[in-house]
């Protein structure tokens, strides 16, 4: 049923008041790579404030097992949607799904990436067919996807956001200072993320629509072979972006600790 039409009894003016206040802030949110890691906190995150949350997954059982995880923890607004963003056709069907079950969508986290670390990544003697692969990913993908899904923002209810889940690595200022861990495509692809954020926020401004990149910081996850600190909070350090309002920046990078970072 499309989520603006639930009908519900309402026993006192308070009560009726509360529900009401949730039912016009509950926001349509699609998380894209949100079966594991950072994206899969983030949906708990965004879950527990009562928001619908779309858990994007390119495997089917995958995202399925971290809805029912979400499920069994009470967390009953939270939905499966297969997406792979480097597969178009794919993207446009869970663009149908979203459409067709609650006709907008408020809030795009683009957070579905690959580092492939195990790979030779030196700007030296890359692994060419890794350097496209992580680019294809990280960066075509991720456009694809955004471009596919802004007509479904732009039926948004409330202040449209695109966040791009990024990377410190991807701060050009920043490598010129910390290069040497060698993760040359990985770098460019959330360099090239970010250009992309910059150039977005511009054009989608007068629209209303928040754009920004975020990174989570260095987070335990499959990604990272579960180096760094915990994966809750790396989800929470990304949470306050995905759901800002019209007072909210456009056009930012901002790190884990919630300050602004150089491109
Ligand atoms: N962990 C860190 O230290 C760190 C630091 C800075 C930025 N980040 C960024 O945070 C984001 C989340 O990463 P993570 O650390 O949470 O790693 P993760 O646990 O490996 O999560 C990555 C997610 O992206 C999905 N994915 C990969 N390729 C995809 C595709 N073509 N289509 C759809 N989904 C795809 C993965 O799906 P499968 O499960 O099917 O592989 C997985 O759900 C990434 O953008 C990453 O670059 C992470």
């Amino acid at each position: 049923m499309p989520s603006t039409h639930r009908r519900k009894t309402y026993h006192s003016s308070t009560q009726r008041s509360q529900v009401f206040s949730v039912y016009i802030m509950s926001k349509v949110v699609l998380i894209t790579g949100a079966n594991s890691g950072v994206g899969f906190e983030l949906a708990r995150f965004i879950a527990e404030k009562g928001h619908i949350v779309y858990i994007g997954a390119r495997n089917e059982d995958s995202g399925q097992k971290a809805v029912d995880m979400l499920h069994s923890e009470g967390f009953k607004t939270v939905k499966l949607v297969v997406i792979d963003i480097t597969q178009p056709s794919i993207i446009k069907s869970a663009r149908e799904t979203i459409e067709e079950n609650e006709g907008r969508l408020d809030v795009l986290v683009n957070n579905a990436g690959i580092a492939l670390m195990d790979e030779d990544q030196s700007a030296v003697t890359p692994s060419m067919p890794a350097v496209r692969e992580i680019i294809e990913t990280n960066f075509y993908g991720t456009i694809e996807t955004t471009v596919v899904f802004i007509p479904l923002l732009r039926k948004s209810t409330c202040t449209p956001v695109i966040l791009n889940v990024s990377s410190s690595f991807g701060s050009n200022k920043q490598s010129q200072v910390d290069a040497r861990a060698k993760f040359v495509g990985y770098r460019a692809s959330k360099a090239a993320i970010n250009s992309y954020t910059i150039a977005l926020a511009m054009e989608l401004k007068d629209e209303g629509f928040k754009v920004n990149s975020v990174t989570p910081g260095i987070t335990a996850t499959k990604m990272t072979h579960d180096i760094g600190q915990p994966v809750s909070a790396g989800g929470l350090a990304i949470l306050p972006w995905a759901l800002l309002d019209i007072e909210g920046p456009t056009g930012k990078f901002f790190g884990s600790d919630g300050k602004e970072l150089p491109w």
